[in-house]
């Protein structure tokens, strides 16, 4: 039901991954006729919501497909990527699926590192698609310029980041915004009817928790003779902690929101272990390839949490809860099963759900169309802060702390984003990006 969280590789617009995360349902504008709206959000006398992608790859195409495919007059206007050829992929790959409803000629298609600027300046809602690393200013300017938001999960990667979005999200409440955030299994059926089983005591009171991504690691992209430092850490975006947040961030996310979501917070306290086992080569960059974090809840419930990117061990993407009355297991292999007196099932395939890549938006497109409040950005920043603290406590071998972990003053950050600009980890004479040693005091200052 969920897509690996990375686009596969060679093509950021990769035509099969594109049609995979798209409904081809076409609803006939009719939602929007005879309502009255107190707060548009878009241009008065006109009922087309103009979108601009920012971040053309693999999820950003698949998202604004998603988007071209709500009820009602939608518009893609304005797109923006720091790689021409994939705004040009993506381009061609959506005008082909979508007709009209594509209307970005040359002078709204912006390449660069301001290239979101221009685009956000022309729509009603934007896409934010791009690497993780730059979802907090990328959410900055949209809700400063007053967009609503469809920003892909991780929306941050360490404590500067996470707490620009804190900001931002409080100001978009003020000025009234609808904000998405890509954790879809949020507006998935089986998720759902879990959820409120969980939520009205169907197992009884939540004793521990577990959640894994274990799998093999994603695509990867190999340098490229003539490319600069910072060309090639974009391009090979996903093993690098300052764009992904390694994957703890990037893909285990899903997992920490869904028992954040049965527990209904986040937890305050992070005990981890991780590392490198496997032999590692250059273009492995500078992540580790797991991580097992226990997580305690302010009332003290444990959660345990494993991600893993090495094949040919047992995986499993699934997430867990047991309790006084009974036990619930999620999403293994498409199942869902609570035991116990109350006891309840469901198989994806056998119910055959509308994707929900497609639900999120339109659910998104609905509530600006009907003026309902719809705002996902507080359990986005939760979840995303979740996954940061879980990385500090396997990459500083410390106990770390909710509070500790949001106050992190550690920039990933390069001090300027240009192509010549130095990312803070650079290769050694092989080639090689250092690693975090847990328990360094050097290593300690530069990851919490
Ligand atoms: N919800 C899900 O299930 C799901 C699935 C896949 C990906 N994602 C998320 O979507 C995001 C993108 O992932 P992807 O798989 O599409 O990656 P991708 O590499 O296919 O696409 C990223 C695009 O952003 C562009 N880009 C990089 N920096 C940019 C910048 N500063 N400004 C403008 N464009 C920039 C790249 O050139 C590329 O075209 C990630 O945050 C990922 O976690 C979510």
């Amino acid at each position: 039901m969920n897509q690996p969280d990375a686009s596969p590789l060679g093509s950021p617009v990769n035509r099969r991954g594109f049609l995979r995360t798209t409904s081809t349902a076409l609803v006939g504008s009719s939602l929007i006729g005879g309502l009255a709206f107190e707060r548009r959000a878009y241009a008065a006398g006109d009922d087309t919501i103009k979108i601009a992608l920012i971040g053309c790859g693999g999820r950003g195409s698949g998202a604004a497909d998603q988007a071209l495919s709500t009820a009602g007059s939608v518009k893609l206007v304005a797109m923006a990527d720091v790689f021409p050829d994939h705004l040009k992929g993506s381009l061609a790959n959506l005008k082909n699926a979508h007709g009209d409803r594509v209307d970005v000629p040359e002078d709204r298609q912006f390449v660069g590192f301001d290239a979101y600027k221009k685009a956000i300046a022309l729509a009603d809602l934007v896409i934010l698609a791009t690497p993780p690393g730059f979802r907090p200013i990328h959410i900055e300017e949209a809700v400063n310029q007053g967009k609503n938001i469809f920003a892909e999960k991780p929306v941050a990667v360490d404590g500067p980041g996470i707490r620009k979005v804190m900001e931002a999200a409080k100001l978009a409440k003020q000025k009234g915004l609808r904000v998405g955030v890509g954790f879809q299994r949020h507006h998935q059926v089986a998720y759902l009817e879990a959820m409120k089983r969980l939520h009205d005591g169907a197992i009884g009171d939540i004793v521990s928790m577990r959640c894994y991504w274990n799998g093999n690691r994603p695509w990867q992209h190999p340098r490229k003779p003539g490319q600069s430092e910072m060309e090639y850490q974009l391009f090979n975006w996903y093993y690098f902690t300052w764009l992904c947040g390694d994957h703890i961030v990037e893909q285990h996310i899903h997992n920490l929101d869904v028992v954040n979501w049965v527990k209904q917070g986040h937890p305050v306290k992070a005990y981890g272990m991780g590392g490198a086992a496997k032999p590692r080569k250059s273009d492995d960059g500078e992540i580790f390839d797991h991580h097992a974090v226990e997580y305690e809840y302010a009332d003290g419930t444990r959660m345990f949490s494993q991600c893993r990117h090495i094949g040919n061990c047992w995986d499993s993407v699934s997430e867990h809860a047991q309790g006084t009355k009974g036990k619930i297991d999620m999403a293994d292999g498409g199942t869902f099963a609570l035991t116990g007196p109350n006891a309840w099932s469901i198989k994806d395939r056998d119910y055959k759900p509308k994707s929900p890549y497609q639900v999120e938006h339109d659910d998104l497109f609905s509530a600006i169309r009907n003026n309902k409040p719809y705002f996902e950005l507080d359990y986005g920043v939760e979840s995303t802060m979740t996954a940061i603290m879980g990385r500090m406590a396997t990459y500083s071998g410390k106990i770390i702390t909710w509070d500790e972990a949001v106050n992190s003053k550690v920039n990933l950050a390069p001090e300027t984003y240009s192509w010549d600009a130095k990312p803070q980890s650079l290769p050694d004479s092989n080639g090689m990006y250092a690693l975090p040693i847990p328990g360094d005091p050097k290593w300690v200052k530069k990851v919490v």
